[in-house]
């Protein structure tokens, strides 16, 4: 049984993105400790726009890699996981969530709303639109993963280089799908990368308005 050998504080403090991996395989149950807490993520009426392509065949490895810009981090890591983010989810979905939500609890009143405003929101947006809706749920539950990941002592790569159509042509997505992230996990080869250091909080962070610290 996968199990989490780090504290939540300890993950976020040590997590770096890896440079290079080892390749051994991941047991099956661990991989799917990670997917779940990914899918576990919060999203807008919990409509769940993410799908994720988990890639561990060496020879598709090598092909993702070539969509890569041949990042060899692609190759090397033990599963790539792909995250995408289904436009269409929505429209097939919808009911699903509502008779999900009603098992648990959601109020009628709630549900006829949802039933209304989902489409009236979501079939307004321009593709544009859209894909920004999609990245901000993805990543939200790219991020669960990338900690749980960590938390069973992996080790992780985002990566945001890749190009979207050979990705596409090379997992055989379908025409709804955008992909947002490559999240590769394995266990460090080598020399882990250094640490790039943050910004102060007063520089990202205001309090009650900008340009305001917060107290
Ligand atoms: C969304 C995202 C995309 C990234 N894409 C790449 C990538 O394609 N290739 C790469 O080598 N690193 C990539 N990185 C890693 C960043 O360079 C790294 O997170 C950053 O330098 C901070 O280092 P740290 O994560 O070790 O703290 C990406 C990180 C994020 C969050």
């Amino acid at each position: 049984m996968a199990s989490e050998k780090k504290s939540l504080s300890q993950v976020i403090r040590e997590r770096r993105a890896t440079p290079s991996f080892d390749g051994e395989p991941i047991p099956a149950h661990d991989i799917r400790k990670i997917l779940e807490a990914g899918l576990a993520a919060p999203s807008g009426y919990n409509l769940q726009p993410w799908r994720f392509v988990v890639v561990q065949d060496p020879e598709q490895r090598k092909r993702l890699r070539a969509a890569s810009y041949n990042q060899a981090k692609v190759e090397e890591a033990s599963a790539v996981i792909v995250a995408c983010g289904d436009r269409d989810g929505w429209r097939k979905d919808l009911d699903e969530v509502i008779r999900m939500g009603r098992e648990g609890g959601m109020p009628e009143s709630y549900a006829a709303q949802a039933e209304q405003s989902v489409p009236n929101y979501l079939s307004s947006f321009t593709d544009e639109q859209m894909k920004g809706w999609l990245n901000k749920h993805v990543m939200i539950a790219y991020t669960h993963m990338m900690l749980m990941a960590e938390a069973l002592g992996y080790d992780t790569a985002p990566m945001e280089g890749f190009e979207q159509d050979k990705v596409c042509e090379t997992l055989r997505l379908p025409m709804s799908y955008w992909v947002v992230a490559l999240l590769a996990v394995g266990r460090l080869k080598g020399a882990d990368k250094f640490n790039g250091g943050r910004f102060e909080i007063a520089h990202c962070v205001f309090g009650e308005e900008y340009g305001k610290l917060l107290k």
